[in-house]
């Protein structure tokens, strides 16, 4: 199980830190959630913030644009030259002709499912993508209940990954914890967010490490 914590937990006051804190005990990814105020009623962190993240970060980044206009945050974004980008399938009228574009700028690609979009959506794209990301809460706010419908959900896309795929990961995000990690490894996510989980625990290494296991 890779492990993407959330830096929407983390103290923005002390945001380096929080950032190298997650990177020095063992996550694989460093997951930015950018919102507009538009697709999700909340806003956070613009390229400003994410170029200072992505200096001190030693692990790749893992944009999740919760954003209405994608292509337009895709071009401030990729000069910081993150690991992944994702963008909400519901936002976007266009997806194959996004997704082609995210990777010919040398990045991962990937597109998230709200929780009511069925991972059939994902079929035609499959082949071209590295990440589907499953919002297991709805997208705006971290510290927020999981969804347990999202699990068939999973167990669906990751049979058709398997058949058509089988390098495109599986990203959870939202309301993970102790509490439904081993569910959601049975269910076949390969890569879980988490964000009030790992800042709120006493001990990021320790909780990192239960996410793994
Ligand atoms: C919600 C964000 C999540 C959020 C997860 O819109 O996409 O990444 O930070 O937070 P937790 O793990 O607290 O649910
Ligand atoms: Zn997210």
């Amino acid at each position: 199980m890779l492990v993407a914590p959330s830096i929407l937990s983390a103290d923005f006051g002390n945001l380096a830190n929080d950032v190298k804190k997650i990177c020095d005990n063992g996550c694989d990814l460093v997951h930015v959630d950018v919102m507009d105020g538009h697709f999700v009623p909340n806003l956070t962190i613009g390229p400003v913030v994410v170029s200072a993240i992505a200096k001190v970060a030693t692990k790749p980044l893992d944009i999740h644009l919760m954003v209405e206009n994608n292509t337009f945050f895709v071009d401030l974004f990729a000069p910081l030259k993150p690991g992944y980008i994702t963008f909400h399938l519901e936002e976007e009228k266009n997806p194959h002709r996004l997704v082609q574009y995210i990777k010919s700028l040398d990045i991962k690609a990937g597109v998230v499912l709200n929780p009511h979009t069925p991972a059939s959506s994902v079929e035609y794209l499959l082949s071209n993508l590295d990440m589907v990301l499953i919002m297991s809460v709805n997208p705006g706010f971290g510290g927020q209940k999981f969804i347990p419908e999202v699990v068939e959900k999973v167990k669906r896309l990751k049979v058709l990954r398997d058949k058509i795929n089988p390098n495109c990961l599986i990203e959870i995000d939202g309301g993970v914890s102790d509490q439904n990690i081993e569910l959601l490894k049975d269910a076949g996510v390969d890569v879980v967010v988490a964000g009030s989980y790992v800042y709120k625990h006493k001990d990021i290494k320790t909780a990192i490490e239960t996410l793994k296991a």
